[in-house]
């Protein structure tokens, strides 16, 4: 499989594009007695709040500040989603709403990027029905944002670049500006080979290519030295980390080498295939004390004639050994999933099959999706005669079913003592501090020496559908 590693000499290229804009924005801050202002706005998943993170730190090489709201700012990067139609609505309305203010200050830089730009039909709509957009650029040109930004600065007319090879780029030694705090997103690889049927995501972030596990490690130990203790390793499928690699290495080899790096941190992933998952992979697990005991496993239905539909390439019986071998290795698993109700064609008893299996399993958290039709899948052209409100309905029991099965775990947590990490403060003034268990679950906590970024042990007082409340023992 062909990668495609962005050359040093072109990263070191982009760098004189953001010296240069830094010295441009010097000048003008001077002129105007403060610094000049970025906002970015993040759409979808957590790659791409990692990608916003990244055009962060490029801004803030080039001179920008942090801007509270878009009508501060002299830049505006807007960083959408495809995978559901309702994210696309959202990021162009608020494209829209953009268009008085780019009458009022004709010189702010309005900039569209990710996923949703990167589809075929996009450049041309945005084209036509959004002239108030000055950069657009998709995920293959994330690396190029400062060469695109000075472009525009110095007088080019609209920059449009979603071009880029469907293999897809890795760009190392770019900045990256996180938040501070307890967490950390780590990009371990990016795009996908899987073609779910019903998924944009192959189409618009290309094959999957895994980074270097050296740059991974090297990642890791910086992040730890800057006090970082909550860190999510993230690719669209990591159990298929290292299949493009020369080194011969999986993910689960890689998750030894994460837990060898010295220092009291905890190291999550996401996103797991069932397909690829592994009892190598559970079996890891269970053996790294550093890696949280927390599982994201979407199952997405538990029909499996849905399934074959999707293209997924597992059965629900496979799904449910998985499970249980998991949870053998790890009896205090936190378990998570990804659902989709109302694919095309899907029966009432497709959907009792996803229903019972939801009943069976008892997730700690679900994350339930209405089937949104993204055109270029393959599922956009599957017959779809269900009506809205049967899905809508198949929904809502879908989550009164969940609802009551987290409640009873959640119950099941009282009395009982769990190692946290405190992460912030919460609204509430009798448990005013918030933490997170090891599986990722919402603990609002009281009691002597707690403190915000430290592991502590709570006793859990009392319960309620979203949040554990828990005292210092
Ligand atoms: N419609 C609804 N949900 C979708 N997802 C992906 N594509 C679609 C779609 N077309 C959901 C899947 C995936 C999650 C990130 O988003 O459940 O796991
Ligand atoms: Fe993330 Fe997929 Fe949305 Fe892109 S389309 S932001 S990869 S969820």
């Amino acid at each position: 499989m062909q990668k495609t590693v962005v050359s040093q000499e072109q990263i070191a290229h982009q760098y004189e594009y953001m010296q240069f804009i830094a010295r441009m924005n010097a000048q003008k801050a001077e002129v105007c007695g403060h610094k000049l202002r970025a906002f970015t706005q993040t759409f979808g998943c957590q790659q791409n709040e990692a990608d916003t993170q990244r055009i962060a730190g490029m801004l803030d090489e080039m001179g920008y500040e942090k801007a509270e709201s878009a009508q501060q700012a002299d830049v505006i990067v807007i960083n959408t989603c495809a995978v559901r139609e309702h994210a696309e609505s959202r990021a162009l309305g608020n494209v829209g709403a953009l268009s008085h203010l780019k009458k009022a200050r004709p010189d702010v830089t309005i900039c569209l990027c990710g996923c949703m730009v990167q589809q075929e039909h996009m450049p041309e709509k945005i084209k036509k029905s959004y002239p108030q957009v000055d950069i657009v650029f998709g995920t293959h040109a994330l690396w190029r944002f400062p060469e695109l930004l000075y472009r525009r600065l110095t007088g080019d007319k609209r920059v449009f670049d979603t071009s880029g090879d469907a293999a897809g780029y890795i760009a190392e030694g770019l900045p990256i500006l996180r938040d501070g705090g307890t967490k950390a997103w780590l990009s371990i690889m990016y795009g996908c080979n899987n073609f779910c049927t019903y998924c944009i995501v192959p189409y618009v972030r290309g094959r999957e290519r895994s980074r270097d596990p050296q740059q991974i490690v090297h990642e890791l130990e910086q992040l730890v030295a800057e006090g970082y203790k909550d860190i999510t390793l993230l690719g669209q499928n990591v159990n298929s980390y290292g299949k493009d690699l020369d080194t011969p290495i999986d993910f689960s080899d890689l998750l030894v080498r994460l837990n060898a790096v010295p220092g009291d941190f905890l190291l999550r992933f996401m996103t797991s295939h069932p397909k690829d998952a592994s009892h190598k992979l559970f079996d890891t697990m269970a053996a790294c004390d550093k890696v949280a005991k927390q599982l994201h496993l979407p199952f997405q239905s538990g029909s499996d004639t849905i399934l074959k539909r999707m293209n997924r390439g597992y059965t629900a019986t496979h799904y449910r050994e998985l499970i249980a071998y998991a949870r053998g290795k790890m009896p205090d698993l936190t378990l998570s999933s990804d659902i989709i109700v109302g694919f095309p064609g899907e029966t009432e008893q497709d959907f009792e099959q996803t229903r019972a299996l939801v009943d069976e399993i008892g997730f700690d958290m679900l994350y339930t999706f209405l089937y949104s039709k993204r055109s270029g899948t393959p599922a956009a052209s599957m017959p779809d005669d269900t009506p809205h409100e049967v899905k809508q309905e198949r929904f809502e029991r879908l989550l009164r079913t969940q609802d009551e099965r987290v409640q009873a775990r959640q119950d099941a947590y009282a009395g009982k003592c769990l190692r946290v990490l405190v992460d912030g403060t919460s609204k509430g003034t009798e448990y005013p501090l918030t933490a997170r268990t090891e599986g990722g679950l919402l603990v609002c906590c009281a009691g002597d020496g707690l403190k915000i970024g430290e592991f502590a042990q709570v006793r859990i007082e009392k319960t309620s559908l979203r949040c554990l409340f828990g005292r210092s023992v």
